[in-house]
């Protein structure tokens, strides 16, 4: 059992690479109940017993990128599209508002519709609304101007997964129009500007090996993100990725500890396809140190056209039995679902 490394993770909030390398390589059960029960008391101490949550609404389905994994790619002719107007967004976020919701995480495809004067326009709408709520963009990589526009709009949050940190890994994962330099770019001008920033990555992914993963876990270190999300890969029938095995939520769990302990006051969600790949996943995210939820907010009439993966749970249900059902999964766990915006360190 790698009992040391672990205590030196916990007490230092760090490890070099190589020691990461083998603290994924060798673990074991035991390993994941130290490690876990560390990361649980760090959450505890930064954020007590609440769970923030989000209320997510999948603005679009369209994009133009043709990233291999994901089922929203443009080459997918399988794939339903949409795009929500800014009455119907404005219509989710009315929902929420009285189902307790105080962010709002608007998510899309790269989408060229939407325009920085309409998002400008849905932003400034929403925080003179509901000004006591936070708004959190993730619509993929934009311009500088773009995200400043935004940004002065009243955009609080940028959520941008920087997908995996090994170069030659992300263009296994992309066509050769899209670059790691712009997505860093990205991630560099969002938190310059002032945003709280998410990056992320997916766990389990095609030609992902450990050193991959130390090299994610560095950067998140080194790059100080307010939140990281974290899921396992999970195959869409639609890409050039359908026989690929997916991630493990074995994994995805040690690694959400190892995040907490890294970054003490991250917030850090137990994601959906987490939930997808296990039916208490979810609740196991949340006890390995996670402390946010993201219910959809989305119109269910849209709901199974925002497919990035197979089998994504909750697109049948209506917002408010989504937010009824992550209650109780997290109260089973002994934990408080509040209603706050849910700022990094508040
Ligand atoms: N499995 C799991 N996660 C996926 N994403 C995209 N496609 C998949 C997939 N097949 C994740 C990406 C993206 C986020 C919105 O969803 O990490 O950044
Ligand atoms: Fe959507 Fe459980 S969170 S049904």
């Amino acid at each position: 059992m790698q009992t040391e490394l672990i205590e030196k993770l916990y007490k230092t909030g760090d490890l070099s690479a190589e020691e990461l390398k083998g603290l994924i390589e060798n673990r074991s059960t035991d390993d994941f109940e130290l490690l876990s029960r560390y990361a649980r008391q760090r959450c505890e101490e930064s954020y007590g017993d609440r769970v923030f949550t989000r209320g997510l609404i999948e603005i679009s389905s369209y994009c133009k990128n043709d990233c291999l994994y994901c089922g929203l790619r443009r080459s997918n002719g399988n794939a339903e599209r949409y795009r929500l107007s800014q009455e119907e967004i404005l219509a989710c976020c009315e929902n929420g508002y009285g189902l307790g919701f105080r962010t709002f995480v608007l998510q899309g495809g790269e989408d060229g519709y939407y325009t920085d004067e309409f998002l400008c326009g849905v932003v400034s709408e929403i925080k003179e609304k509901y000004p006591d709520c936070a708004v959190t963009l993730s619509l993929g990589e934009r311009s500088r101007e773009s995200f400043q526009r935004l940004f002065d709009a009243g955009a609080d949050r940028y959520l941008l997964r920087h997908e995996t940190a090994d170069k030659a890994h992300y263009e296994r994962l992309h066509p050769k129009e899209m670059s790691y330099d712009n997505r860093m770019r990205c991630l560099s001008d969002l938190r310059d500007i002032g945003y709280q920033v998410g990056c992320g990555f997916m766990v389990g992914s095609p030609f992902q090996t450990v050193d991959c993963l130390a090299a994610d876990l560095r950067f998140i270190k080194e790059f100080q993100p307010h939140m990281v999300g974290i899921g396992p890969f999970i195959r869409h029938k639609d890409t050039p990725f359908a026989d690929m095995p997916d991630g493990t939520a074995e994994l995805t769990l040690f690694l959400l500890s190892v995040v907490r302990l890294l970054l003490p006051k991250v917030l850090l969600p137990a994601t959906t396809a987490l939930g997808t790949i296990s039916p208490t996943g979810r609740e196991q995210g949340l006890m390995a140190g996670a402390n946010v939820v993201m219910p959809n907010l989305s119109p269910v009439l849209v709901r199974k056209k925002y497919s990035l993966y197979d089998n994504k749970i909750c697109t049948g249900e209506e917002a408010a039995e989504c937010a009824g059902c992550l209650e109780r999964r997290v109260s089973s766990v002994g934990r408080r679902l509040v209603c706050e915006r849910g700022d990094y360190g508040s």
